[in-house]
């Protein structure tokens, strides 16, 4: 019988830079801070050992202590963990970067990163306030920087005990090729919504071909229902190999080569989104078979990042 690989060790290799990614990956995005610290610990307690954050989550603090408190009680270095985090749309101006690095290196409380991604190509004006808007509410962009220009700086950033590997998030193929053609560091790793109802598939063809990781984030359609959880060749497929539909779809991401980003909340779940295990072929094909598409978030369009709660 086929031995098939146990998809929670798979990790994979940062060709533009150094390390390695593991693939299953937890994200931070959680406005609760108190649930921020108690989710990072049990995702920590279940197995995870990659944690995406951003200085937009506003709760850079709350990871950083929870997983300080859990190396040090393990007694576990800082190298077993991978930890990335975002600039944000107001810090794309070159003069901005590596100030906002510092911010989140100190807010995390750590002193390098092993992974700086740009978390959208929009960029706003610049200042303090996230969510900078006009008098009829709408986003004020800033017309004055280029992303290539964000990009220079980013490739400033990096630096051996500081910074590992750069790339960008919430990016469509024409623009991560423009980047990727004229940057000096290529993008290591690029962030973006993907599930079986969107599977950027030419997105991770070009990704495979030139050394990218593509991440996936929303690998459970952000939980929304009508969604890929409910999807009927999900759930078959769920019953026929005794795992849960988060399951099989967390196994998908990682098996057909990206790596992948959830968000348990509670150690029941966070065993569970751990705990994923390989799928057969037929599955794979089945659902790779899938007709259906669907974006669940619409930061790609404006750059304003859905589900992070009013008043952050
Ligand atoms: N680059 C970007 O712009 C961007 C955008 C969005 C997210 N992200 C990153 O991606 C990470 C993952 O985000 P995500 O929202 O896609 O996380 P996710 O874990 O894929 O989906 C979270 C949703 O799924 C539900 N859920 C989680 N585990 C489940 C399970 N085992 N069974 C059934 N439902 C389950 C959650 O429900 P409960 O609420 O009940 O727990 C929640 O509604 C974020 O934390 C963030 O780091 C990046």
């Amino acid at each position: 019988m086929e031995k098939l690989p146990d998809l929670r060790q798979l990790s994979f290799p940062i060709k533009y830079g150094s390390g390695r990614i593991p693939a299953l990956g937890f994200g931070t995005l959680i406005p609760d801070p108190i649930e921020t610290t108690l989710a990072t610990k049990h995702a920590l307690e279940a197995g995870f050992r990659h944690f995406d954050c951003a200085e937009r989550y506003r709760n850079e603090r709350e990871v950083g202590e929870a997983l300080h408190q859990w190396l040090s009680e393990s007694g576990t270095p800082r190298e077993r963990v991978f930890i990335t985090t975002k600039l944000w749309n107001t810090n794309h101006r070159p003069d901005r970067v590596a100030s906002a690095f510092e911010g989140s290196l100190q807010r995390l409380k750590l002193e390098y990163l092993d992974l700086y991604l740009i978390h959208t190509p929009f960029a706003f004006q610049p200042g303090d306030n996230q969510d900078p808007r006009d008098a009829r509410g709408n986003i004020i962009y800033d017309e004055g920087v280029t992303l290539k220009d964000t990009w220079r700086a980013m490739e400033a950033l990096v630096a051996p005990g500081k910074l590992k590997a750069i790339g960008l998030s919430d990016i469509g193929l024409e623009q991560l090729r423009e980047v990727f053609d004229s940057a000096n560091i290529k993008p290591a790793v690029v962030q973006v919504e993907s599930h079986p109802y969107l599977p950027q598939t030419e997105l991770l063809e070009f990704c495979t071909k030139n050394g990218i990781v593509m991440l996936a984030f929303a690998p459970l359609g952000h939980g929304m229902k009508p969604g890929v959880l409910e999807d009927r060749v999900i759930t078959g497929i769920a019953r026929r190999v005794n795992q849960t539909p988060a399951q099989v779809l967390l196994a998908w991401a990682v098996q057909r080569g990206t790596a992948v980003l959830t968000t348990p909340k509670t150690p029941a779940r966070a065993r569970e989104n751990w705990n994923i295990a390989a799928l057969p072929e037929d599955a794979m094909a089945e659902i790779n078979a899938i007709k259906t598409r669907q974006q669940f978030n619409p930061v790609t369009a404006t750059g304003i990042p859905g589900f992070i709660a009013k008043g952050n």
